[in-house]
C-alpha cells in the first residue's frame, strides 16, 4: 500500500472575497471540491491511505470526504491548534502512517492542479535510494517559489524558497509542491513547534548530506493560489488540459452540471462551468469561467475568465472580465467590471454603476 499526506492548512485564505466561511480547497473546480481531484490523482495512482494535515476551518473536509471510501481511499484529519507550517505539520501526523521507516510517503501541497506522474516520481525515488524526491517545474519568474537547482544526475544541491535577489535565481526549476519522504525523515522533523519544510528542513537535510532528489517536467502545472488562477486550473480540468478522474462528465468546451438551467442560446465555451442550480439566461456569453452554485446570470450578459460565486446575481448586459464575484453579490445590470476586481461576498452594486469604456 502506498500512503500520502495532503497539507490544506496554514494562515493563507485568498480566495477570501470568494470563500470567507470557506477553505479554497473546497471551492469547486468544474464541479466538485478542488480537493477532490487531487484525491482522485491520488488514488488513480494507486494510493489507498490518506492524511489530510489541516489547520483553519477543518470541520468543512470531513462532513464532506467522511471516511474517504466513496472515492475508495481510507483518509483521515489531522486539525493543528496553531498552524505548524508545512514540516510541522507532517511530524504532528506522523502517528498516524502504517509506513515502515524505510518506506516511501508521498506529500503533496493542497493548492497544486498538476498532472503529474504520481508512480514515475516514486520509481524516480526508488531507483536513486534518496531519502526525498521532488517534483520539479520550470516558471518564467521563480520568486514566489522554492527555487531548486539540481546538478546533472537530478540531485538537489540547494534549496532557496522565494529567492528575490537576481544573484539567487540560479535557474529556473521550482518545487512544485509534490513529493516523496523516507518515512523516517518525517520522524526526524522537530515536533510540537513550527516548521518550515520549505526554509528549514531541506536546507538542514542539504546541509547534512542527504541525498534529494529533483524530477522536472512539464506536465501541466498550476499553484492556485490566486483567485484568477483557480478559474484558470477550473476551466483546465473541464477542457481536459489538467488531467483528473474526478471531472463530472465528460471533457470539452463547457460543464454544465444537471440541475443547471441553460438558455437554448446562451453560449459557453473555453472550459465555463454551469454550477448546480445556476441559471443563464438568453443570450449570455460565457468564457473560461466558473458560475457556482444557484448563481444566475441574468440575459445578455458577457463574462470572461471570471469566478462568479455561489448565489451571485450578474445583471444584464452586465461585463465581467477576470473578475471575482463573491458568494451571494449582486451587480446590476449593464455594469462593466474588469483586471482583477473583486467583488465582496454579499456586496451590491447597483445598475449602471461602474463603467470602464466611454459612454456610448
Ligand atoms: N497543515 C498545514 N499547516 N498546512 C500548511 C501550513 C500549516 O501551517 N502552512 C501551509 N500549509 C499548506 C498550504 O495549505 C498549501 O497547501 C501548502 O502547505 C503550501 O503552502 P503555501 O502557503 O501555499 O505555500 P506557497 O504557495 O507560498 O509555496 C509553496 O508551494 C510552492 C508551489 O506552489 C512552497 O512549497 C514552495 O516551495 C513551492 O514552490
Ligand atoms: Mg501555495
Amino acid at each position: 500500500m502506498t500512503e500520502a499526506i495532503l497539507l490544506v492548512g496554514g494562515k493563507g485564505t485568498r480566495l477570501r472575497p470568494l470563500t470567507v466561511h470557506t477553505p479554497k480547497p473546497m471551492v469547486p473546480a468544474a464541479g466538485v471540491p478542488f480537493l477532490t481531484h487531487q484525491l482522485a490523482r491520488a488514488r488513480a495512482a494507486g494510493v489507498d491511505h490518506i492524511v489530510l494535515a489541516t489547520s483553519y476551518l477543518a470541520e468543512v473536509f470531513e462532513p464532506y470526504f467522511g471516511d474517504g471510501s466513496d472515492l475508495g481511499l481510507h483518509l483521515e484529519y489531522v486539525t493543528e491548534e496553531e498552524p505548524l507550517g508545512t514540516g510541522g505539520a507532517l511530524r504532528n501526523v506522523a502517528s498516524r502512517l502504517h509506513s515502515a521507516p524505510g518506506d516511501p510517503v508521498l506529500i503533496f501541497n493542497g493548492d497544486i492542479l498538476t498532472g503529474l506522474d504520481i508512480p514515475a516520481l516514486v520509481d524516480t525515488h526508488r531507483t536513486s535510494g534518496a531519502d526525498v524526491s521532488l517534483h520539479l517545474t520550470r516558471v518564467d519568474d521563480p520568486r514566489a517559489f522554492g527555487l531548486v537547482p539540481t546538478d546533472s544526475t537530478g540531485r538537489v544541491s540547494a534549496f532557496l524558497e522565494k529567492p528575490q535577489t537576481p544573484e539567487e535565481i540560479v535557474t529556473d526549476q521550482v518545487n512544485a509542491g509534490a513529493y516523496v519522504f523516507n518515512r523516517s525523515v518525517i520522524d526526524t522533523i522537530p515536533a510540537g513547534r513550527p516548521v518550515s519544510v520549505e526554509r528549514e528542513t531541506f536546507p538542514g537535510l542539504l546541509a547534512d548530506g542527504a541525498h534529494l532528489q529533483g524530477m522536472v517536467d512539464s506536465t501541466y502545472w498550476l499553484d492556485l493560489g490566486t483567485p484568477q488562477a483557480f478559474v484558470r486550473g477550473s476551466a483546465d480540468l473541464v477542457l481536459g488540459r489538467a488531467p483528473s478522474p474526478a471531472v463530472p462528465g465528460r471533457c470539452g468546451e463547457r460543464l454544465v452540471l444537471e440541475t443547471a438551467d441553460v438558455a437554448p442560446d446562451a453560449k459557453l465555451t473555453g472550459g465555463s462551468v454551469a454550477g448546480p442550480r445556476s441559471r443563464i439566461g438568453a443570450g449570455a456569453r460565457i468564457d473560461g469561467s466558473a458560475v457556482l452554485a444557484d448563481a444566475v446570470i441574468e440575459p445578455g450578459a458577457r463574462i470572461r475568465d471570471s469566478l462568479i460565486g455561489a448565489g451571485a446575481r450578474i445583471g444584464a448586459r452586465t461585463v465581467l472580465d477576470g473578475a471575482v464575484v463573491g458568494d451571494g453579490a449582486v451587480v446590476g445590470a449593464d455594469n462593466e467590471l474588469r483586471d482583477g476586481i473583486r467583488v465582496w461576498c454579499g456586496a451590491a452594486i447597483p445598475a449602471g454603476a461602474v463603467r470602464f469604456s466611454s459612454d456610448e
